[in-house]
């Protein structure tokens, strides 16, 4: 028998299936970054990053699990996103911010898709290379050619209408990026165990001698890994809408922390094996993205990649979407009458009789231009990690830490002064100081990438 929840939809939502979403959305590219991110910190900082990382996720995502119902965390009123609890719970001041980081989280996440897609396209041709020509071999390979080629199919794709709804395309997404985090595993592992002894150094990245580089790089490299690992973690914008999936019997904040203890414990286990695995098998020359330092065997390392792209390809557009939806929502509103946004041309598809395809000007040429102008920027920046270490610290304070605490104040009756008090606003000063060192050590980093490397120079 099916149980009709208090608002009229049909929930049958379990601790286990909130589970699995919960790992499936949060494992995704930011993965590639871990070895790379140990490297920058070394044997105690790096492991101790992910763990502290992991540990202020699961925190906030338990403050952020009594504030799906409101004001009673059991039997109030419920909210379906994490805008909507933000909408609810706190100031227009604050919902303006939280959109802004939301919008930037999509958008920044788009030109990070771009750059990886890219990366890994040129890790396929030139493992190809490698295992033709040899190891002598010049198997360089340039990736302004294939962010276009991306580009252009997110295009076409963007031309499709709630795409990101589709369930086989998020099923496809899951294993795809369930397929590549292993194979990057299991990859480091061979490595390591092929030359047995444990690689890198208490400290991480050598300052100065042979090797070595500069202290500020190091500096700012190490800021970038934190927010290279925050981004990994980025898990509290969808608890909600993963939440709004449960039956209501347990309650559903009882049963989502649980299933944020078991998701974000998985994870964090999975992150940490492969940040050290990875580090134990490179070393401090751990690449940015991971799966770009193999070559053999060259089969699996291509299955690896083509699994990247696969997801990347479909994941473009869960982020892209939203932000179409909002622009045109709001063009829509402020020209009600201009046939440039309303007026619907339909097209007929050659091959099926039910089913054509339907745009209006706007869609087609604004969505185009914005694709496009996300493929420009991600040729112009191609730097992997530094635009990762942005998405985190954008992600981190804010998103992760800011507005489930100052949510979870206001909702709980937190006093000011009170200890609890002192103590959330004392993590969400540490979270901002990460943050923004986060944020400084990427923007620093790309400001010394581009006076050494010419504009749309992204080389393999
Ligand atoms: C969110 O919760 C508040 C407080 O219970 C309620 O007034 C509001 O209508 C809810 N918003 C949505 C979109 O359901």
């Amino acid at each position: 028998m099916e149980m009709v929840d208090d608002d009229g939809l049909t929930r049958t939502g379990t601790v286990w299936t909130a589970t699995t979403h919960a790992i499936t959305a949060v494992i995704g590219s930011g993965v590639l970054a871990l070895p790379w991110s140990v490297a920058q910190m070394g044997w105690v900082f790096g492991p101790l990053a992910l763990v502290a990382c992991a540990y202020v996720t699961y925190y906030t995502a338990i403050l952020l699990c009594d504030c799906y119902r409101t004001p009673d965390p059991v039997k109030g009123r419920r909210n379906h996103t994490y805008m909507d609890v933000v909408r609810s719970c706190l100031g227009p001041r604050d919902v303006f911010i939280c959109a802004i980081a939301q919008y930037v989280m999509l958008w920044g996440t788009m030109i990070g898709y771009t750059i990886v897609a890219s990366t890994s396209m040129m890790s396929v041709e030139r493992s190809n290379c490698v295992h033709k020509h040899g190891h002598g071999a010049d198997c360089r390979a340039s990736g302004n050619l294939y962010m276009i080629i991306f580009g252009v199919a997110e295009i076409v794709l963007s031309q499709c209408p709630s795409l990101e709804k589709v369930t086989f395309i998020s099923v496809v997404a899951a294993v795809m990026s369930v397929a590549y985090s292993l194979i990057g595993l299991g990859l480091c592992a061979g490595k390591f165990a092929s030359h047995r002894a444990a690689r890198g150094t208490v400290s991480g990245v050598k300052v100065g001698g042979v090797g070595g580089v500069s202290a500020t790089t190091k500096t700012w490299h190490s800021f970038q890994a934190l927010g290279n690992i925050a981004f990994a973690y980025t898990y509290s914008m969808l608890l909600v809408e993963i939440q709004d999936t449960l039956k209501s019997s347990p309650p559903e904040n009882q049963t989502m922390k649980r299933a944020s203890l078991y998701g974000i414990g998985v994870t964090a286990i999975f992150y940490i094996s492969l940040g050290c695995v990875g580090y134990a098998a490179f070393g401090n020359d751990a690449p940015g993205n991971v799966l770009t330092g193999f070559y053999e065997p060259f089969w699996l390392v291509d299955i690896a990649n083509v699994a990247v792209l696969v997801h990347l390809v479909g994941a473009y557009q869960v982020y892209g979407q939203p932000i179409y939806a909002k622009y045109e929502e709001w063009l829509a509103k402020k020209w009600p009458h201009a046939g440039f946004i309303h007026k619907l041309y339909t097209v007929p598809l050659p091959f099926s009789k039910s089913h054509s395809f339907k745009f209006t000007l706007c869609k087609l040429l604004l969505r185009t231009v914005f694709v496009a102008l996300t493929t420009l920027i991600a040729m112009m920046l191609p730097f992997f990690n530094a635009i990762m270490g942005l998405l985190g610290s954008v992600a981190f304070w804010p998103l992760t830490v800011y507005f489930p605490v100052t949510i979870y104040i206001s909702q709980a009756n937190v006093k000011r002064g009170e200890r609890r008090w002192l103590a959330l606003q004392g993590l969400s000063a540490v979270a901002l100081l990460v943050s923004l060192l986060a944020a400084v050590g990427s923007v620093a980093d790309i400001a010394q990438r581009l006076k050494h490397v010419a504009l749309f120079k992204s080389e393999l």
